[in-house]
């Protein structure tokens, strides 16, 4: 069983203050990985993870820095109070409206694809730019996050980047950064190859590199058994990186760090309340009033969120279902990949219950979305004893705002 890191009665008081689905974040749960994570010397928080105004804001209260995939995420990260060196824009590919915004505000960028080198220069000659290197190999809870290999469309090819480099030279740009994002898991051997790979890439820029990054993917044990990731491992495998770089190069790197779900995941729960049970042949079910409009990671990749109800923890459970309201089979938080039911060992549930969703505080909130005309949840953060609410929950006004009637 996981631990709800939240008192049962204040989580009991935020739902008759906010209503249900609710998300709700725990402050030091966040502060606590930020402080793991210290012996980088940049922290840089993914923020397609949960992009909240609020939480960024808070955020880079504790120094941390931003990284952003999309013109929005820019508008976000600078709304929040992120200065322009305290950004950086990372992708594959330069969209219009995020070349306009980079033609106004001289943000840092992080270059996953070599035609991207021109177009920049085209924009923003003379500048530093960092290089996005794919490996070769990767790794992911899911091939579909899995951010290295030919598979997938993240970075430049390995085996390109000295013809890359000659390009950014052709064209003015000096390559200040690597960076490499392919998830770590938990085991370290992959890493070892990752840090290997980061370093290589680094000395073929020898000349001009001055900023290693790590990226993210730091793994959270989303099941009660799983053992946590080794984060103080992680942080010294990358300081002996950085060390043997800094030695070679005779001069210092600064080392960034870009994890999203690290910082936030088990910051999260989400409340629901019970609405109904009923059994389906050999399945009971429990209906719950959040469903994968709040939470589309268990239906997207079969992914496993603990789940608790409050009040029962010492109850006799057995095999069920947890399920949601919109019209659709996949609408249930206990399932596994492709879609299959997977009964989970729970309490029994009445009418009325709070019923927990785990590690829901990176890729819940910022997945969300209204299908079938749902509104969007409201978003608190705990701090000590108070309640800050970060989204209040969205109006039907609000749902049909872009919309234009043909009357
Ligand atoms: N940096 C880059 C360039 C990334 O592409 C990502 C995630 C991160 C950092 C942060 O990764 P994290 O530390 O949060 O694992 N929706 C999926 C996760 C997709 C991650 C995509 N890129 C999920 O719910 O598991």
């Amino acid at each position: 069983m996981k631990l709800r890191s939240l008192d049962d009665q204040l989580l009991r008081d935020l739902v008759r203050e906010h209503d249900t689905p609710l998300y709700v974040y725990h402050a030091d749960i966040i502060r606590q990985r930020i402080q793991d994570l210290r012996g980088f010397d940049v922290i840089r928080y993914a923020q397609k993870a949960n992009p909240n105004l609020g939480l960024l804001h808070w955020l880079r209260g504790l120094g941390l820095k931003v990284d952003t995939v999309s013109a929005g995420e820019v508008y976000r990260a600078l709304k929040a109070g992120f200065t322009k060196d305290e950004i950086v824009f990372t992708a594959d590919l330069f969209d219009h409206s995020i070349l306009d915004i980079l033609g106004r505000h001289n943000l840092h960028v992080n270059l996953g694809s070599p035609d991207m080198i021109e177009q920049y220069a085209s924009i923003r000659p003379r500048q530093n730019v960092t290089l996005r290197i794919n490996p070769g190999f990767g790794h992911g809870h899911d091939q579909r996050v899995n951010t290295g290999g030919p598979e997938s469309k993240h970075g430049i090819w390995h085996e390109q980047l000295p013809r890359v480099l000659e390009r950014a030279a052709k064209t003015g740009l000096s390559v200040s950064g690597i960076h490499m994002h392919i998830g770590s898991g938990s085991d370290f051997k992959h890493l070892s190859r990752v840090r290997q790979a980061l370093s290589t890439a680094a000395l073929m820029a020898a000349d001009t590199v001055t900023t290693i990054s790590a990226g993210g993917g730091l793994p959270i044990p989303y099941y009660p058994d799983e053992p946590a990731f080794d984060v103080i491992r992680f942080v010294q495998d990358w300081q002996e990186t950085k060390s043997e770089l800094e030695n070679t190069l005779n001069r210092p790197l600064s080392m960034e760090v870009e994890p999203g779900r690290y910082l936030l995941a088990e910051a999260g729960l989400l409340l629901t309340e019970v609405r109904g049970t009923k059994t389906s042949g050999s399945i009971d079910y429990i209906l719950v009033d959040a469903g994968f409009d709040n939470l589309v990671r268990p239906a997207m990749y079969g992914a496993y969120h603990h789940i608790s109800i409050i009040g029962k923890d010492d109850q006799p459970t057995a095999p069920r279902v947890v399920a949601g309201p919109l019209c659709e089979t996949a609408d249930m938080f206990t399932q596994e990949w492709g879609g299959f039911v997977k009964p989970r060992p729970l309490p029994e549930a009445q009418v009325g219950d709070l019923l927990c969703i785990h590690d829901v505080g990176a890729y819940g909130a910022s997945m969300a979305s209204n299908y079938n005309a749902r509104l969007m949840a409201a978003e608190v953060l705990v701090e000590g004893r108070s309640a800050r609410l970060v989204r209040r929950r969205q109006t039907f006004d609000e749902l049909i705002a872009q919309e234009i009637d043909l009357l």
